[in-house]
Formats: C-alpha cells, structure tokens, sequence
C-alpha cells in the first residue's frame, strides 16, 4: 500500500512511519526539519500551505491518508480557541482536499469528543466535548464524514516515546519517577491507555478488513492517572514515594478535562478479531522499546535533550501535575 502520514514526527506519526513503513510505501509530512529517527521519506511541508500540499500528493499518489497532524495542546486550544480550529478542523479540510478522491482517509480522534460521564464510551454514544480542544477534534471528523470519502475515524488514548523534541507523558513520568521527583497523579481521572506501539498494527489490520466509519481503540483496562503510575513504578523497580495522588479540581487549569475518558473498543476488537491489550502488557513493551528511541534520538536530538534538561532544572523543586501537553 502507498500510505502518507501526516504529523510523521509526532508522538504517533513517528510509529506508523517505523512500523508501517516495514511493510509499505510510506510517505511522511510534517513541518518541522528535525528529529526524524524513523523508516520511510517525508516531505517538510506546514499543511496550510495547500499548494505544496497538493502537489506532494499528486507527486506520491497515496491510496491510504492517515492524518495524526493536529494541536493537541489542551490548555493551548483553550487559550486561543481560533488557532485551534484552524489546527484541527481547517487543517483537516486542506488535508481531505488535498488527497486523491480514491484514496481511504484515517483520521485520529480523541476520548475528549465525550463529555465523561461514564466509564467505556462506545462509538454510539453522543458526543459533548467540554473544552476547545475536544470541540474542535469533533468538528474534524465531521469535516472527514462530510466529505463523502471513504474513511475511518478512530478515536483513541495512546502514551510513548518521542522523537525528541516534544516530551510526551510517559517519558515525563518516567523520568519524575526516576529522579524520585515530586509530582502528582489524578485519582479521579480515567482513561483506557494503550502504547503507540500497538496502534500501527491494529490500524493495518483495521485497513486490510476495509473498516469504515468510527471506531474505538484503547486499551482492555481502565485506570486513574495515579493507578497507572503505580503500575508503571511496579513494572519498572522504581519507588513511587515522590508521587502524591490528587483530585482533578485541586489543580488550576484552564480547560476543563473529561473526568472519565475510557473507551469501549469492543467493535474494533470484533473487526480484527482480536482482543484489546491490557495494561501489563502495553507498559512492559513501552519500557521494553526505550532503547530503540534512546539510541536513534541521540544521534540528532541533543539539542533537544539538553532542552529537556534545562526545563527539568527549572521544575525539579516544584510538585507538576499531570503531564506536559494533556
Ligand atoms: N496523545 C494522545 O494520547 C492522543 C489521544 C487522543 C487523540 N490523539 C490524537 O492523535 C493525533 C496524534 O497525536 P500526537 O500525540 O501524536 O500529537 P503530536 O505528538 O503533537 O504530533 C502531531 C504532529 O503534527 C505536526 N503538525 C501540527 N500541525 C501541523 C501543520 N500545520 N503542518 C505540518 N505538521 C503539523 C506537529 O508539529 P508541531 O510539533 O510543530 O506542532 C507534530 O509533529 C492527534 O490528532 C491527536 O488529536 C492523541
């Protein structure tokens, strides 16, 4: 298959590029010029620039589109609700525009489509997102549903490495359990999470079976915040001593979050024919495949990492709470 990725060196992208890219043609876009430590080409390309865009589809001609690109800056979206629609649902317009009428568009959504009021969201459920960012990610998929191709919308919660320039959740919590950092974890937040690792399979086999329309992807248990922690710490020898729990509403933020974001991924899981991950299982692969975005981020990244450091220095005396962008 010829598959383009958008957002190829986000958290996500950069797995599909790794892992979809052993098997297929793959094309990745993204905007920024750095970190890349994956398989595949890319084009450097801001997807706004409809003009360039069009012309590298037309150019690599892709029969499968997975569009990852988005602001997933929560409390960002909130701040500049404008800039939010133009990420997240413009964006997504220029993208189905741009790409060829028979090609299968994939888009990735989110959990915080639901307002969170119960556990295992199922894709039947009505939507109510309580912030810009969930708004905006909504109106993405209707722009998806809208636009008459065929396509798959997948709403999912995933945690991984990065490519070094953006540091995710799993490596902020790793790294504060590791320097026994100060931080806390929600005990009244849910959510079903699954390592990004596992996604690119599930979505090749998802491609193969011509799955249309709207699925879940998560993983089989539903945790707090502060449960996965724990569970992180056990599974890597670490102590959990630094981490305080905490309630949701003991910490400012500027959007309001979803107290239950966990999914119901039983449709996919029909689909494919197989049964979603546990927890265990996403957590040791996660800890397993560290050295694998270790060694290809030192090679190019150490203007990141030094970043990194910087930013930890500053936050070491200070209890953080949650992670960097959610
Ligand atoms: N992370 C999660 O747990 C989670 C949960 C639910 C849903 N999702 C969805 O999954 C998708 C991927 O999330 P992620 O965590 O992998 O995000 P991410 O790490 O921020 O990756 C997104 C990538 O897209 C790039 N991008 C954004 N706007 C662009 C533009 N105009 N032109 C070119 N590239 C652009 C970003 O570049 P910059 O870094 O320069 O912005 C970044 O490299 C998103 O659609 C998100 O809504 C994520």
């Amino acid at each position: 298959m010829r598959i383009l990725v958008t957002g190829s060196s986000g958290l996500l992208g950069q797995y599909l590029m790794r892992r979809l890219g052993e098997r297929n043609v793959i094309l990745g876009i993204d905007r920024n010029p750095r970190s890349f430590p994956f398989r595949g080409k890319w084009e450097q390309c801001d997807l706004r620039d409809s003009q360039q865009l069009c012309k590298i589809m037309r150019k690599f001609d892709p029969q499968v589109v997975i569009h990852t690109a988005a602001w997933v800056d929560v409390d960002g979206c909130q701040k500049h609700p404008e800039k939010a629609k133009e990420n997240n649902e413009t964006l997504t317009q220029l993208v189905v525009n741009a790409s060829p009428k028979k090609a299968k568009i994939i888009y990735i959504s989110t959990e915080q489509v639901f307002p969170g009021k119960k556990p295992y969201a199922k894709e039947s459920d009505p939507t109510r997102p309580l912030n810009v960012y969930g708004r905006t990610k909504l109106a993405g998929e209707k722009v998806v549903q809208k636009s008459g191709r065929r396509h798959l919308i997948i709403r999912t919660n995933f945690f991984g490495w990065s490519s070094g320039r953006k540091k995710t959740f799993g490596e902020w919590l790793i790294q504060s359990l590791r320097e026994e950092r100060p931080i806390c974890l929600f005990t009244d937040f849910y959510f079903t999470p699954i390592y990004a690792g596992l996604m690119p399979d599930q979505i090749e086999i998802l491609l193969k079976k011509d799955a249309q329309g709207i699925v879940h992807i998560g993983g089989k248990d539903r945790v707090s915040k502060y449960e996965f922690g724990k569970r992180l710490a056990q599974l890597s020898g670490l102590s959990i001593s630094g981490v305080k729990a905490a309630r949701m509403g003991s910490v400012d933020a500027l959007a309001i979050r979803p107290k239950d974001i966990s999914l119901n991924s039983c449709k996919a899981q029909a689909i494919m024919r197989r049964p979603s991950f546990s927890l265990t299982y996403s957590l040791k692969k996660f800890l397993r495949e560290e050295k694998n975005f270790r060694q290809s981020g030192s090679q190019k990244t150490r203007t990141t990492k030094d970043h990194f450091k910087r930013e930890d220095k500053k936050k070491k005396t200070k209890t953080s709470c949650n992670s960097p962008k959610k």
